[in-house]
């Protein structure tokens, strides 16, 4: 082993020692159904881990098999997804799973709908233990600050790290277990531009129209139009001689 690989060997010891004490206990950590993990990290793409965590047990009780998700109609399923925001993951989901049950899981899981390369290195890692480690917004950070190259088997750790420690903002160095040999110790990121606000958006109008309409079928004189419209094209909603619900 050269010196590097023996750093490289060593900062992967230390975070699996921290893991093993610091591991978060997550639902979708206990399964290597591909369905399921599917199901988890389509959530969690724009949805905050505690708010999944209900939601994704919900999700696998009403629909415990792609078989179950394909059959159910994408109004259930849209009106299930309700309080999760950026609703079109659903009907992806909802697609990827008829897609699955009728010819199979595809050997390129990008070809599913709404899973890009972080979805399917996922599946892919958790799901069949491929070495292949899935690189999300925390994982990157963490590799980028450390300069470390990481085996998939530290894939659920690189997550903990980034999301408890490895903090984009303020990082806590003190409690990090590479904190030694890390290059970046004690710096931050320069801020992002943050997200626009949700309050008043076109993105609120569009969720809270999609709310009334899961409810109940609505006249569309009584809804946003516009919001109504941006539904329509996403095939969130169905409009049908003055009225609008969601798809069968
Ligand atoms: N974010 C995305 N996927 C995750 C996972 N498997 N565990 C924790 N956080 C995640």
């Amino acid at each position: 082993m050269s010196e590097r690989d023996d750093d490289l060997a060593r900062s992967e010891e230390l975070l699996h020692a921290w893991f093993l004490r610091h591991a978060r206990d997550l639902p979708w950590r206990d399964t290597r159904d591909p369905y399921a993990i599917l199901v988890s990290e389509v959530m969690l793409q724009q949805t905050q881990v505690e708010r999944v965590r209900p939601r994704y047990l919900a999700w696998l009780a009403r629909w415990p098999t792609v078989e179950s998700l394909a059959a159910a109609s994408p109004g259930d399923v849209i009106r299930e997804w309700q309080g999760l925001g950026y609703n079109r993951r659903a009907l992806h989901l909802h697609r990827a799973a008829t897609r699955v049950a009728a010819d199979g899981w595809p050997e390129d899981l990008t070809e599913l709908p709404g899973i890009g390369q972080y979805t399917a290195a996922a599946i892919r890692c958790f799901a069949h233990g491929d070495d292949v480690l899935p690189v999300d917004v925390n994982v990157a950070r963490v590799l980028r600050r450390t300069g470390g190259s990481f085996s998939a088997a530290s894939a659920q750790a690189l997550m903990d790290l980034g999301a408890k420690v490895c903090l984009a903002r303020i990082p806590r160095c003190s409690a990090c277990p590479l904190a030694d040999g890390c290059p970046s110790r004690g710096l931050r990121d320069a801020p992002l531009r943050k997200q626009g606000t949700f309050e008043g958006s076109f993105r609120q109008r569009r969720a809270a129209t999609l709310r009334v309409v899961a409810e109940s079928p609505q006249g569309l004189h009584a809804l946003d139009d516009e919001a109504v419209r941006a539904l329509e094209r996403d095939g969130l909603v169905v409009v049908h001689e003055g009225t609008v619900a969601l798809p069968g």
